[in-house]
């Protein structure tokens, strides 16, 4: 089939990438002249594992096209996926669908045959009755069709997560299009993929509330985590004794400093912020966004007890820096908290991360960059893991014999009697 994908972000450059794999044409729309032509050149914008070679591999075969055209390419395809950024908007909860707008306006005269416009990006409910009534205005309602299809893609493991989804949710009402694109994802639906046909605005507000309970379940058990610190108990046991429950089930129960990333704590927002509008109180999700929201306090807490309350030029290493490992993705990573706070108290900053450098913290005198990690970690007075990658998983921390090293692990990712019986001051979260 023919696509357009409009905005090679994340989720754009993901799916684009992953349909041109599947056999498709499809074209890659961007106003970003340089990341279009970095995207030719094979330069990826973002990490993930796998992106580069797959997108070398379709552009070669001329399957993937890239271009900053935005009409041409729509009037070339029969399917256009809108898939541009939905950020919170400044001093609100609300999601900002500016960018979805404004191109829809754009692409009305584009619309010469019969096309399908799906929205992939994260819209609020009713955004798919607000584009059909705008578009309706310049063209002909039988020459389109609105759907909303939401990706439920992890950052880190996007490949995976599109050749292989838990589901497909597909929001239409209009048979011919629900035939279309269940022939589009065939060959994922004989993979065993879960195809499921909603109406346009439940496959809005599926997403949301996707979001919404994976949210609530990491700021419940990061709460329960609390309790058990205190009454020394070991989480790992309460997640896995409630997680065999089926009803429960064990993913998403890993307590840590709190969710970040460029999902969960924006779409927790911005559903409390639809629902408010249909002035419902949705007080659980409030909860979990505030309590999400005070976590990086009581981890900050923590890090004045170990510290015995003296930071000022205390050398603190943190391991890893992004919002979870597997990505460069700086977006809401709680260390945007940590870190500042840490900083204000006189502590000295050092950070290690496998993607790098991050300028983030350019503006920040006492925070460097260290790109090697046994130096970041020999001289420091607190190792904080602040994500999971398996380098971390993996260190050989024997070599640092000479010093008694104090860790502080968020993630969990080391053997608490391992760390103990080698003589170092280890904490972790909810053990
Ligand atoms: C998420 C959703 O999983 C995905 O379906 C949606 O489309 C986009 O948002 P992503 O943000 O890439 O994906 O990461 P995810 O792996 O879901 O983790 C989100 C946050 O929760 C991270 O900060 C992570 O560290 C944290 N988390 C996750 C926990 O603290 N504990 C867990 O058990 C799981």
């Amino acid at each position: 089939m023919k696509l357009c994908i409009i905005g090679c972000g994340y989720v754009g450059l993901v799916s684009a990438t992953c349909f041109a794999d599947l056999g498709n044409q499809v074209i890659c729309v961007d106003n970003d002249y340089d990341k279009i032509e970095n995207l030719k050149l094979g330069i990826i914008p973002f990490y993930e594992p796998g992106l580069r070679e797959l997108v070398t591999k379709n552009y070669d075969a001329n399957r993937l096209k890239f271009s900053t055209e935005l009409n041409n390419s729509i009037k070339k395809t029969d399917i256009v996926f809108i898939c541009v950024g939905t950020p919170t908007k400044k001093n609100s909860f609300e999601a900002d669908i500016s960018q979805v707008m404004k191109l829809i306006k754009k692409m009305s005269s584009s619309i010469n045959k019969f096309k399908i416009i799906v929205t992939k990006s994260t819209v609020p409910i009713i955004t798919g009755d607000r584009i059909e009534k705008i578009l309706s205005k310049k063209v002909n309602k039988k020459n389109f069709s609105v759907v909303s299809n939401p990706e439920f893609l992890r950052e880190g493991e996007a490949i995976r997560d599109f050749i292989y989804p838990d589901r497909i949710v597909v929001g239409t009402n209009h048979n011919r299009t629900n035939k279309i694109l269940k022939k589009l994802y065939g060959p994922l639906i004989s993979k065993g993929a879960n195809y499921l046909q909603t109406s346009r605005r439940a496959a809005e507000l599926i997403k949301y509330v996707s979001n919404a309970f994976l949210a609530t379940k990491i700021a419940f058990i990061n709460e329960i985590s609390n309790l058990c610190e205190m009454t020394d108990v070991k989480i790992d046991d309460i997640s896995l004794g409630i997680g065999l429950d089926k009803r429960i089930g064990q993913r998403f129960l890993r307590p840590g400093p709190g969710y970040g990333g460029s999902c969960f704590p924006k779409d927790t927002k911005a559903l409390l912020s639809i629902a408010k509008k249909f002035d419902i109180n949705l007080s659980i999700i409030k909860s979990v966004v505030k309590s999400n929201e005070d976590r990086p306090d009581l981890i900050l807490k923590k890090i004045f007890k170990i510290l015995n309350y003296k930071i000022h030029n205390k050398k603190i290493c943190f391991l890893g820096v992004t919002f979870k490992a597997n990505t460069d993705d700086m977006r809401d990573s709680i260390c945007l908290k940590l870190i500042p706070a840490l900083i204000k108290k006189g502590a000295l900053i050092k950070y290690y991360d496998p993607t790098g450098y991050k300028k983030e913290f350019k503006n920040y005198k006492n925070v460097s960059f260290s790109k090697n990690i046994n130096s970041a970690l020999e001289y420091s007075d607190l190792i904080i893991v602040h994500t999971e990658w398996n380098e971390f998983k993996s260190l050989n921390f024997k070599q640092f014999k000479s010093k008694k090293l104090v860790i502080f692990d968020l993630k969990n990712i080391y053997s608490q009697n391992l760390m103990t019986n080698q003589n170092f001051k280890y904490y972790s979260v909810g053990r």
